[in-house]
């Protein structure tokens, strides 16, 4: 594996059909599946690893959002990453960047509410790197399913020419998705946290059982979220795969989304449900069966229980 630092060097080493894999570092089970995927469909597999200051909020976490580049070197290589492509910020933005990304309306709903300009930042750093590193396919997880729709429609608009792939979810034991930011909460807190994931499989079984009223399958979730100490619902909505709009009626691809507060951290999680047959079928993630290599011995710094935490 080689690690680059520049656009130019990355893309002289990329031979063949290219697969990206975006990322923002600290990597668990859920990156690696993306590189598992890219790696059995892609002759060259390039991992990014930025985390990119234009996506956080004021208040938000960019300062502490853990770090640990030697292990992640380590775990992209033996992912079969080829090139990790380790930018510094000058290499992203030269210069504040006068040009932005914004993918219209559908970046106002769910996530983008709560956290204004988010997705900007997101749609611009991914449109920078497909222009940067010339794709062929790129990866994005489930987990981020608005995200993984505005990525989509930017690729479109903008007509780059490559395949957006969508990964399913992968879960820690107890169902808990993975995101680098678990590794902020406490084995009490990750405990509690299970409660979005038992609520979207409870729904999930109703939906596949025939509900398709949007009102009575976020009900589930919010009620099982509500019921849990120490966890704080914030939205439980059912949205078009498509677009993020909000649906009434499960009548077309959607995912059923979460958000709520858990100690320190403000988590998010989703099921996609995919026309099959007369009726839908979840796609839930897959499940780890161990415990996540995000808590093995040396990853990260130690972190003080304080503040809070934005998803990103
Ligand atoms: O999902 C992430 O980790 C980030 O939003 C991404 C896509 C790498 C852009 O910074």
């Amino acid at each position: 594996m080689r690690i680059t630092s520049t656009f130019a060097e990355t893309r002289d080493l990329a031979r063949g059909g290219v697969g990206l894999v975006p990322t923002m570092g600290f990597l668990h089970e859920g990156h690696l599946s993306l590189a598992d995927a890219a790696r059995r469909e892609c002759d060259t597999v390039v991992m990014s690893l930025f985390v990119n200051p234009l996506q956080f909020g004021e208040g938000e976490d960019l300062a502490r959002y853990p770090r640990d580049p030697e292990g992640d070197a380590a775990l992209a290589e033996a992912a079969g990453v080829d090139v990790l492509f380790a930018p510094q910020v000058a290499e992203m933005y030269p210069r504040a960047p006068l040009t932005r990304v914004t993918v219209a309306e559908m970046s106002e709903r769910l996530e983008g509410g709560r956290r204004p300009g988010h997705f900007t930042g997101v749609a611009t750093v991914v449109a920078k790197l497909f222009a940067g590193t010339h794709p062929d396919r790129a990866y994005f997880g489930r987990k981020d399913a608005q995200q993984l729709a505005i990525v989509r429609r930017m690729a479109s608009d903008l007509s780059f020419p490559l395949q957006i792939v969508g990964v399913p979810i992968v879960r820690e034991v107890g169902g808990l998705a993975l995101s680098s930011r678990n590794w902020y909460l406490s084995p009490e807190e990750r405990q509690r946290a299970t409660a979005l994931s038992r609520g979207l499989m409870g729904a999930a079984d109703a939906a596949e059982a025939g509900v398709t009223d949007a009102a009575a399958l976020t009900q589930l979730v919010w009620d099982e979220m509500a019921a849990a100490a120490g966890v704080e619902p914030e939205y439980a909505a059912l949205a078009a795969a498509e677009d993020a709009a909000p649906l009434d009626v499960l009548d077309r691809p959607a995912f059923l989304a979460v958000a709520a507060r858990v100690g320190p951290a403000r988590l998010i999680d989703n099921i996609h449900l995919d026309p099959a047959g007369d009726g839908f079928a979840a796609d839930r993630g897959v499940e780890l069966t161990a415990p996540s290599l995000l808590y093995r011995e040396g990853r990260g710094r130690p972190y003080v229980h304080a503040e809070s935490l934005e998803e990103g």
